[in-house]
């Protein structure tokens, strides 16, 4: 059954995932909160993320569980499932992207959106989840500093309407979102990674060190796997890698 989705747009607040954390306790399932403009947006391991006002998407997706639904240990599912959501997404506007894990978005080597999901767990279980999304659409340009960012509209030179492309987005988000999440789900996360099977550098951030390393795939608990050249299969935690490019 293809869920409900509502969209509220706000002209400006300071970050969709912080209004949906405010309202939380009245959202409803598949609600979405989407903003012209951020003042606060936040960005994974703490970053701000810095959007031009009314270029962009940035809105979040609340998504209810039900007890028992959906174990705190598969939380990356949730990933897996709004990343390719993306793709869906962008292959449809014919943009072919890849998924930088965990979930970046990228166009050949830059960013073209991020997401933030932030999840509440109770005894064991995930009872809800904000997917705050980030989609550079019609920004052409980029503040220095960013690190590779690319739009939509840099990509097709096309202008897009912020509010039906969210429209479109959400029909891909609520059909990959929509459990039980399909059997080969994880394969085709994998089969999306941006360089998967290639060798490239990283640095591993415990020691500093740069490496070189072949990513393989993803393990269920979510961490990437990189095969070195030596042969030997190292398993990484988010912020336990970086990339390189
Ligand atoms: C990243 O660092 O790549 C994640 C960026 C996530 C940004 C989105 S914009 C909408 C939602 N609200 C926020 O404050 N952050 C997320």
């Amino acid at each position: 059954m293809k869920n409900k989705i509502s969209i509220e747009w706000y002209d400006e607040i300071d970050s969709t995932n912080t209004e949906m954390q405010r309202k939380i306790d009245a959202l409803e399932n598949f609600s979405v909160i989407a903003a012209v403009n951020q003042t606060a947006g936040r960005g994974q391991r703490g970053n701000t993320w810095h959007v031009q006002e009314g270029k962009n998407l940035t809105f979040s997706l609340f998504l209810k569980f039900q007890p028992g639904e959906l174990e705190a240990a598969d939380n990356f599912l949730l990933s897996e499932a709004a990343a390719l959501a993306m793709l869906d997404y962008l292959r449809g506007e014919g943009v072919e992207c890849k998924i930088k894990w965990p979930n970046d978005i990228y166009y050949k080597n830059k960013k073209i959106c991020g997401m933030l999901i932030e999840n509440t767990i109770s005894e064991r279980n995930i009872s809800n989840s904000i997917i705050g999304i980030g989609l550079n659409v019609n920004q052409k340009d980029f503040p220095a500093g960013l690190v590779n960012p690319i739009s939509m509209s840099q990509i097709t030179n096309k202008a897009y309407s912020l509010k039906e492309e969210l429209v479109k987005l959400c029909r891909c988000l609520s059909s990959r979102l929509t459990l039980p999440f399909g059997e080969g789900m994880a394969n085709e996360y994998e089969e999306c990674l941006y360089r998967k099977d290639e060798f490239h550098e990283y640095s591993d951030c415990a020691s500093g060190k740069p490496f070189v390393g072949k990513i393989i795939g993803v393990s269920t608990d979510g961490k990437l796997c990189v095969e070195t050249e030596k042969g030997e299969v190292r398993r990484f935690a988010f912020k336990e890698i970086s990339y390189i490019i």
